[in-house]
């Protein structure tokens, strides 16, 4: 099934969108221009009343789906109840804490809510700075944390570190197992994670001995949903451990079933003394969390850690509702097996089409990196544009990221089946046809 085409932007989307131009900051301007209205599922209508189906999961974010009857429900209820208070315990926040500790790996029996994924990672590095005594951080070339000064100092994308000046002291960078773009020209497995290797002589050279803590994605978003080599988070963690380094995870983006499991770091079994977590865990309603040890969270004292809005009753109500869902509807599970069957089907794109250079994933997360040709694997943007705006023309609603923009994005709710992903991969087949004759 193909879906009716249409005009992209549509008059009421375009009037919009030049609205917005009155008044907003065009920093997100490179959106494929569609302004939503509503969305149930994984359905989308925009103002001209188009249907889309979505495969941005609104910058993976709504994993349970949009407008879920249960998470409607429970936002509904809880703001005719109460919706802030002084930042004391609430029933709903205390629940949602003791559910996040439940069902993290059990050297985890903290967490602090907040309201954005920036936030939480900012939160992460001052606890780990206060707790260490130490004050550098060691983070990867593609990292992506979060927008504020913290989180941009420790992240290797050029997206959020150029023109923004010098950034806080104390980051130091090294490679991530990035083997389809790798930086030391080494082939993996017979490298043996020659990146993680490397570590300490970066560090020797690098640091001034204050070295603390080392933060890392499970896999790369923004830089282009790039997956390191299976066993590279468990090298990593083994590498902190022997230096007595604080391991934390950033899962804003990668938890709440998205790769096939609760957390990505279930596929390698590690134990991070702090995780971070956001985006998914509201599915729409801002929430976000720093977990961890506690042993570690007790160098606090009361009045440094606070944020206004962090865990209040409204957030925390809908928060449970997410972890509820993706339990009683098996998301993961679903994320998993629809998933496999995407990556799968999408991976036929790439031995047909020579500006395919790879298609890469795990559970519902799938990056499809578009380069000039296969031998030479060159970035190539503008075909990578092309294709979203027209998919976006036949009713597939993708996004783009990666450090060079090339890399289609796809990365549905968790609720999608195998019928609606075989309508996806015949919209982008179509695509990659019309575009590949052009070439
Ligand atoms: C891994 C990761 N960390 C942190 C953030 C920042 O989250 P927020 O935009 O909610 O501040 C993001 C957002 O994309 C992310 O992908």
């Amino acid at each position: 099934m193909i879906l009716k085409e249409r005009k992209v932007p549509g008059p009421n989307s375009k009037a919009i969108i030049n609205q917005s131009k009155q008044s907003e900051p065009q920093s997100m301007a490179d959106q494929v221009p569609v302004v939503w209205d509503h969305a149930e599922g994984v359905w989308i209508t925009d103002v001209d009343g188009n249907l889309f189906l979505d495969f941005t999961s609104g910058v993976l974010v709504t994993n349970i789906g949009h407008s879920h009857p249960k998470h409607v429900k429970a936002v509904v209820d809880q703001t005719k109840r109460l919706m802030n208070c002084y930042s004391f315990p609430t029933t709903e926040r205390v629940e949602l804490s003791k559910r996040i500790v439940e069902v993290l790996p059990d050297n985890i029996d903290k967490v602090f809510l907040l309201t954005t994924g920036s936030e939480a990672t900012e939160a992460a590095i001052r606890i780990a700075k206060r707790y260490s005594g130490k004050h550098e951080v060691l983070s990867f070339y593609g990292a992506f944390h979060g927008r504020t000064y913290g989180p941009m100092s420790i992240a290797g994308n050029i997206n959020t570190r150029r023109q923004f000046g010098p950034a806080l002291p104390g980051g130091i960078m090294a490679p991530y197992g990035n083997c389809f773009r790798c930086v030391y020209d080494k082939k993996f497995p017979e490298c043996d994670f020659y990146c993680i290797k490397m570590l300490d002589k970066i560090i020797e050279s690098s640091s001034s001995g204050d070295l603390g803590a080392v933060i890392a994605e499970p896999y790369q978003g923004s830089a282009g949903f790039i997956f390191p080599p299976k066993g590279w988070l468990k090298e990593l963690e083994k590498w902190a451990n022997a230096r007595g380094l604080i391991l934390i995870i950033d899962e804003v983006q990668s938890s709440f079933g998205r790769t096939g499991k609760l957390f990505a770091i279930e596929w390698e079994d590690i134990k991070p003394q702090m995780i971070c977590l956001g985006k998914g865990l509201g599915s729409g309603i801002p929430t976000s969390a720093v977990a961890g040890e506690s042993k570690i969270f007790d160098c606090m004292s009361p009045g440094e850690m606070s944020s206004t809005t962090g865990g209040n009753p409204l957030s925390s109500a809908a928060a449970l509702s997410v972890l509820e869902i993706l339990k009683e509807e098996n998301l993961t599970e679903n994320a998993r097996t629809v998933g496999e069957y995407l990556l799968e089907r999408l991976s036929n794109l790439w031995k047909k089409y020579d500006f395919v250079g790879e298609v890469r994933g795990l559970g519902l997360v799938i990056g499809i990196e578009i380069v000039k040709n296969k031998k030479e694997n060159v970035p190539e943007v503008d075909i990578c544009k092309k294709i979203i705006s027209r998919c976006a023309e036949l009713g597939l609603m993708l996004g783009r990221v990666g450090m060079y923009g090339n890399v289609i994005r796809v990365a549905p709710p968790l609720v999608i089946k195998k019928e609606e992903c075989d309508i996806a991969v015949e919209i982008f087949d179509r695509v990659m046809n019309e575009i590949n004759k052009t070439l």
